[in-house]
């Protein structure tokens, strides 16, 4: 426990006061190049623990509302309903599942990213004529 104690109080408190961050705005313009380089480790060391807390937090780059599946197609819509005639199927026609395609509702194969990202196994629906 001493390392960590002698660490926490004396090291990096030491090394927090001798970085050479200027008291003014101004003063980061008259900083050298030996100064810029002693502020690389901290920053980052600070950017990476900001992004784990970020990616902790928001872990596919923004906050999924709860239960909701749908993410951003025809959200105007209180229920999204497609028909497609059969006849107009020309051999197979591609559909989405997973909701992340561009182009509804067939599939782009943007659930293989989704499913990168995600650990999730989802693939498209697809209907071919015999
Ligand atoms: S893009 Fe959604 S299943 Fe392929």
């Amino acid at each position: 426990m001493q390392p960590v104690a002698h660490l926490v109080k004396v090291s990096l408190p030491n090394y927090l006061t001798n970085l050479p961050v200027p008291d003014s705005f101004g003063g980061w313009f008259r900083l050298g190049f030996r100064d810029w380089l002693a502020l690389v480790p901290p920053t980052a060391a600070l950017a990476g623990f900001t992004y784990v807390t970020y990616r902790a937090f928001c872990p596919h780059g923004r906050p999924q509302p709860s239960g909701t599946v749908n993410q951003k197609i025809l959200k105007d819509n209180p229920k999204v309903v497609d028909t497609i005639d059969i006849e107009d199927i020309s051999e197979k026609a591609v559909f989405c599942r997973c909701w992340k395609t561009k182009n509804w509702p067939y599939c782009d194969g943007s659930h293989g990213a989704h499913n990168k990202e995600t650990g999730d196994n989802v693939g498209p629906l697809v209907v071919k004529k015999k």
